[in-house]
């Protein structure tokens, strides 16, 4: 049997959330809806965050109770603190992803809080929602680099991710934040956690500003990881952290998981219907590095969508 890749498309938050021109809803809606027509097992699709912080995310509360999640497939919505949880409760969750970054500084950028308030903040939340019966992900951000304080040891990431996990996070995602990361950096970093973190439980997502994306991500593949997070159309970066490009577009990864042999339930083709209805909604051209290929008239495209 086939090895399955589980990815998790993050371009309705991750991706949206630093768009200048605001997205109505209902736009946003579509999207999801094509994701999960292309066969995305887990979406993540808002935000429960500060309006003035990050206006693209305003409408998370209208947005959530209208998502239609086929049975099976996930849908998750980031948490910043718990009045972010009560909003994301009170809409529908049944995920949350909450973000705690490995420096000081950069939690102190994107979420006002410092290290040490981040993560007990992050505790709270992960525990009272698994009092509320939600399912949770921890993302460890800056997991390579930080784009104020430099490169991230991996201790720290560790010893953050067993924080995360002790809390009851379901899933450890280690971000690469700005995209700073190459292959070799991935195994040292892996190779600190895997021991004492089970691999199923762990995702790695990517941001390919440096074009080393698919690169790590095999890495990761290599060493048992099979969670991946990804953006459709390589839509994305984060508002707080300079110089963050976009993330591995999705078309890109589960285009290479394939290839190599790997069961991703994503089809191809309905994610080129996906990345036309992304660039639709930002208004300027989106798509990844195999987009241009996926779309001629190529006999192989039937078989790649198997
Ligand atoms: N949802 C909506 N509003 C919220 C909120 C939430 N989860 N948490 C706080 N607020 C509101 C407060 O009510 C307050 O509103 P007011 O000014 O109208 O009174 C305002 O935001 C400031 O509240 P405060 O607790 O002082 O927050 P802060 O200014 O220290 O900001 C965060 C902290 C976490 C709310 C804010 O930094 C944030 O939303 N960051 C998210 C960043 C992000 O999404 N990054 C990208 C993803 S990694
Ligand atoms: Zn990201």
């Amino acid at each position: 049997m086939m090895d399955l890749v589980t990815i998790t498309d993050v371009g309705p938050r991750d991706g949206l959330q630093s768009q200048q021109t605001q997205v109505p809803t209902e736009g946003k809606l579509r999207l999801i809806q094509a994701l999960f027509d292309a066969g995305l097992p887990s979406v993540e699709a808002t935000s429960f965050v500060s309006p003035k912080a990050v206006p693209q995310m305003a409408d998370a509360d209208l947005l959530l109770p209208q998502v239609k999640v086929p049975a099976k497939a996930r849908l998750s919505v980031l948490v910043p603190n718990l009045r972010g949880l009560e909003r994301a409760a009170k809409a529908g969750a049944t995920e949350i992803s909450v973000v705690l970054s490995a420096t000081n500084t950069m939690n102190r950028k994107n979420i006002a809080m410092d290290l040490s308030v981040a993560t007990s903040t992050c505790v709270t939340v992960l525990e009272q929602a698994h009092k509320l019966g939600l399912a949770s992900r921890a993302y460890v951000a800056v997991a390579f680099e930080c784009p104020f304080e430099g490169p991230t040891a991996p201790a720290r990431v560790l010893e953050l991710a067993l924080r995360m996990c002790d809390a009851g996070a379901g899933e450890i995602v280690l971000a690469d934040t700005i995209g700073a990361a190459s292959p070799v950096q991935v195994q040292t970093l892996l190779s600190a956690l895997l021991g004492h973190i089970e691999t199923s439980r762990l995702g790695m997502h990517f941001h390919d500003t440096r074009g080393m994306a698919l690169a790590n991500a095999w890495a990761a593949l290599e060493l048992g990881v099979r969670r991946f997070d990804a953006s459709i159309g390589g839509l994305g970066g984060c508002p707080f952290a300079p110089g963050a490009s976009g993330n591995v577009a999705t078309e890109d990864l589960v285009l290479m998981a394939q290839q190599c042999g790997f069961a991703t339930g994503i089809d191809l083709q309905g994610l080129l219907r996906a990345v036309a209805l992304a660039q639709q909604m930002v208004g300027y051209p989106v798509g990844g590095h195999s987009v241009r290929w996926l779309r001629r008239a190529d006999p192989r495209a039937e078989t790649l969508n198997q």
